[in-house]
């Protein structure tokens, strides 16, 4: 059973939901759940508040630490929901193995959730597409120096309202000399080391006037892998062509509800290596009509400008493959469109 202390002092009658700066501010309340003495132990939802942490706790000197970016919505008919938590719970679940940290039990993280997004969910935008950003965070908060797997651990979640931010297409470059993951490495976990890692290159690339970088393979730097956070889509002779999950991706919940909705409308998928030659001659001679990129922030984006070696090029094609996706998932988000698959998770 799941405490709750509740906030005597709301902030959200003095705060502007109609434009919230994507992160910046935060609901009322955070919830917390201690690792200790070899098991998990029931949550509380408290006043958000800064942590106490010692200096020495672990996850700040050897990066045990991982999270979920998830969201909760209202539908038209006013119900409050969480899209896909059992699939964001099996993905933390698999980034915590790979981190060596102990395993969050399924009930206790949706019953953290539903309970979390319940109480704050007067804090979701009204607009259209408006959002309760939901961040599971869970790291090694032992006090102590020596490179050891963590004995004590912290699982938090906080929230963020967002609006659909104006995305604007972006302009990206094929990264051919740095690396995001290696096969045997961390790239499938949403670790926060990959995230720190990847800042370098992404810093070089928006110097030179790109939005994101798309990762290469570490091996050869030939085939596409995904850019920034988000899985990357390009539609080649009319079939939609994602990456496979081949463990130094990302798995996005955004990329499978993609594909399955790309499914249900009889549009043709792939999931196979996309080469970045064949990325090149496909803008050279037409086949591929579409880019784009997909992930919890944005849902779709398209990408506009390809920078291979100094070389840009622009897919002439209207998008309506990713708008027609987008549209939907839109619908099927707002309760406009039947939820098939049961992605909506409702909390009242
Ligand atoms: C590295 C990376 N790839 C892809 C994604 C897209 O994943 P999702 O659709 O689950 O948000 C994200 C976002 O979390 C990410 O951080």
């Amino acid at each position: 059973m799941i405490t709750i202390e509740k906030n005597p002092v709301s902030l959200l009658p003095q705060t502007d939901l109609t434009a919230p700066v994507f992160g910046k501010i935060h609901t009322d309340h955070l919830f917390v759940a201690e690792y200790k003495n070899g098991t998990w132990h029931e949550g509380k939802i408290i006043p958000f508040q800064h942590l106490s942490l010692s200096p020495f706790a672990l996850a700040l000197h050897y990066a045990q630490s991982v999270f979920e970016g998830m969201k909760a919505f209202n539908t038209a008919d006013g119900r409050t929901y969480v899209f896909r938590p059992e699939d964001h719970h099996t993905r933390l679940t698999r980034s915590m193995q790979r981190m060596c940290m102990p395993e969050i039990p399924k009930s206790l993280f949706l019953e953290a959730v539903s309970t979390f997004v319940h109480l704050e969910k007067e804090w979701i935008p009204s607009a259209q597409g408006g959002a309760l950003y939901l961040r599971p965070l869970v790291f090694a908060s032992e006090a102590r120096v020596g490179v050891k797997i963590a004995e004590e651990y912290l699982f938090l979640i906080m929230a963020c309202p967002t609006v659909p931010m104006y995305s604007k297409p972006l302009s990206v470059k094929v990264e051919t000399q740095y690396a995001r993951a290696a096969e045997g490495g961390t790239g499938n976990a949403k670790c926060a080391g990959n995230y720190g890692a990847a800042f370098y290159p992404t810093h070089l690339a928006q110097q030179e006037g790109f939005d994101q970088v798309i990762w290469t393979d570490a091996k050869t730097h030939s085939f596409i892998e995904e850019s920034g956070t988000m899985n990357v889509f390009a539609v080649i002779n009319g079939v939609l062509t994602t990456p496979p999950v081949s463990g130094t991706i990302l798995e996005g919940i955004t990329r499978d509800t993609i594909l399955s909705i790309a499914k249900r409308m009889n549009i043709p998928t792939e999931e196979r290596k996309i080469s970045v030659e064949e990325l090149e001659s496909g803008f050279k001679n037409g086949s591929i009509t579409e880019i784009f990129g997909t992930g919890t922030a944005a849902a779709v984006i398209p990408i506009q400008k390809v920078s291979i070696d100094g070389r840009t090029y622009s897919p002439e094609g209207e998008y309506s493959i990713m708008n027609q996706l987008g549209s939907t998932l839109q619908s099927i988000r707002s309760g406009t469109l039947e939820d098939t698959q049961h992605w909506m998770v409702f909390v009242d």
